[in-house]
């Protein structure tokens, strides 16, 4: 565990302007507003437009993080940006994102691809090296462009996922937002359920003249359903009972945001009321990284957490990763 004295100082999101809906994607692939929203629970999603870089997403969620926590950038000294549709392959998205938001060069600036566990693998990265003392400021970005890898003529991906970001600052605790604790986990064999088989370095190299197979992501959507169930379900008892606590002290609980009906069955088996937990899918589909630290800080500005309530974060992704946090407000 890390130190117990780092907290949550501000919360920031952003989502682009262009709303793609059901049924503008039933006139790109053959689905339907009732298919998609009795499937999954999303209605819209947002879309960035083409110079809208996941760079851009990340800065304008860090900013408004910074605003809320009443730093400037010239108080940050790490930025880590959860990502699996980076700028582009090199250099890290952080370090894009430290020169939009005009962050220091001595600020160490990394990028750190857990897919949709993304966010919480950043935010247990970030409060261990806080707690060592040797940084004292943290951005923890969550930010994606979805839109760019998936395969617009497959509807049974296309549908799910959306962009934006969204962004915490980390710090010495002000005596609120506590960080108590967070468990990552993998599960490697079931790393090609969900993946992109090309546009990394196991991609076979293209003859001369002819192209690289397009950089899109592929799903066994069945078995994901179920391993994600479970490991939801097993990284939020874990942590409940390594804090001796119960889900009945949970006042609100922000689980990545990928299908109502996953969210429906951990409410059920954590014998939890639905409404303890914080939905906004409907509006933003899946936002990989983004999804978590997007829906805190709509969760936040909505009233939703009050102070001393405890909330529980919980996510799963490609890898199969997985993992669960929790805050003290
Ligand atoms: C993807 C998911 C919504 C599909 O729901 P499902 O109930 O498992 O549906 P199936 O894949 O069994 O497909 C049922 C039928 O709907 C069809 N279908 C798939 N996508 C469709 C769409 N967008 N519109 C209309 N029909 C669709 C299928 O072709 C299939 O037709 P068939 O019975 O004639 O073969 C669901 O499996 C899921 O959410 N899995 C988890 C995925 C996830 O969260 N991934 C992100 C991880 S971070």
């Amino acid at each position: 565990m890390g130190s117990s004295t780092i907290g949550i100082l501000g919360t920031g999101s952003y989502a682009p302007e262009k709303i793609l809906t059901n049924a503008d994607l039933s006139a790109i692939v053959d689905t339907s507003d009732e298919w998609i929203f009795t499937r999954t629970g999303i209605r819209e999603r947002h879309i960035a437009g083409d110079n809208e870089t996941t760079s851009l997403m990340a800065a304008a969620a860090g900013r408004a993080a910074l605003v809320d926590a009443g730093l400037t950038p010239a108080d940050i000294d790490l930025i880590i940006v959860a990502t699996m549709t980076p700028d582009h392959p090199m250099p890290a998205t952080a370090c894009f994102v430290q020169n939009h938001l005009g962050v220091s060069s001595h600020a160490a600036c990394f990028d750190l691809n857990a897919a949709c566990s993304g966010f919480l693998y950043a935010l247990d990265t970030a409060w261990a090296m806080l707690g060592s003392g040797r940084y004292r400021h943290a951005l923890v970005i969550g930010a994606e462009k979805m839109s760019t890898v998936l395969d617009w003529t497959d509807r049974t991906t296309c549908v799910l996922f959306g962009d934006g970001a969204g962004a915490v600052v980390l710090g010495p605790s002000r005596g609120t937002a506590e960080i108590l604790g967070a468990k990552l986990y993998a599960e490697g064999t079931h790393a090609r359920l969900l993946w992109i088989p090309n546009g990394g370095s196991n991609a076979p190299v293209p003859a001369p003249g002819t192209h690289f197979p397009p950089r899109t992501l592929t799903m066994k959507g069945r078995e994901i359903f179920k391993i994600a169930v479970r490991e939801m379900e097993d990284a939020a008892r874990e942590i409940l009972e390594q804090h001796q606590m119960s889900a009945a002290n949970i006042a609100c609980v922000i689980p990545h945001q990928a299908n109502l009906r996953i969210i429906d069955v951990i409410a059920q088996s954590l014998e939890l009321p639905l409404e303890r937990f914080f939905v906004n899918l409907e509006r933003y589909g899946n936002t990989s990284a983004a999804s978590i630290p997007l829906a805190l800080d709509e969760a936040r500005r909505s009233g939703r957490i009050k102070p001393g309530d405890t909330t529980l974060f919980v996510a799963f992704g490609a890898g199969l990763t997985y993992g669960s946090a929790l805050v003290r407000w």
